[in-house]
């Protein structure tokens, strides 16, 4: 088994240690925000699948308050005749009814799958909804959608990898965030 190699990146976005201190920020404004709120109930973070995982564990971690994890799978038809349309692979299987509500996700790109997940789980009068992305990718936006809590913003439209985000399924496991080299895809 080889490991990865230097060359299949072209920079580093954001260090490991630059990722666990925003992602400790985050936690401690949602634990500010959120125990403003009505009720002694725990949050459902809901992780979308399979970006999410590292964040998701990494912010409930850093928080001392009351939070249930849950997981839904989603599906986006990419380079096809239906642009836009997610497909909902699996559902989560917590009632979301009179609930606390924070999607969780890597990054927001057109916006399409928050748009599909807020529609979702909006239908299902939860006490609240809000979402928690590690990375808005700006320039990318087709469909604005309201993301509460954003990690870092890209300016710039770079396909990137590491803690969580993938190209063909690898560098998920990556503890920091870089640029995947456009050689590795346009092999
Ligand atoms: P959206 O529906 O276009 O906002 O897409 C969000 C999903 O696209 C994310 O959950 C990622 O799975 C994927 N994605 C978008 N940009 C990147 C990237 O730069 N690297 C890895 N995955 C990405």
């Amino acid at each position: 088994m080889k490991p990865y190699s230097p060359d299949e990146f072209s920079k580093t976005l954001w260090t490991a240690e630059q990722i666990q201190q925003r992602v400790r920020e985050l936690s401690e404004q949602i634990r500010a925000d959120y125990a403003e709120m009505e009720g002694e109930d725990a949050i459902v973070a809901v992780g979308l699948m399979r970006g999410a995982m590292p964040f998701m564990a990494d912010l409930g971690r850093y928080m001392d308050i009351a939070m249930e994890y849950d997981l839904c799978w989603l599906s986006s038809y990419v380079n096809s005749d239906r642009p836009g349309e997610i497909e909902l692979v699996q559902d989560v299987r917590t009632e979301l009814e009179g609930r606390h509500v924070l999607v969780v996700e890597d990054i927001v790109d057109t916006g399409h799958t928050l748009k599909f997940t807020n529609e979702l789980f909006g239908s299902r009068n939860p006490a609240s909804l809000r979402t928690c992305c590690l990375l808005d990718k700006k320039p990318r936006r087709e469909v604005e959608v309201p993301v509460e809590y954003v990690g870092f913003t890209m300016e710039e439209d770079e396909f990137v990898i590491g803690y969580g985000l993938d190209y063909a399924g690898r560098y998920r496991n990556l503890p920091y965030i870089g640029v995947l080299h456009p050689r590795m895809y346009q092999k």
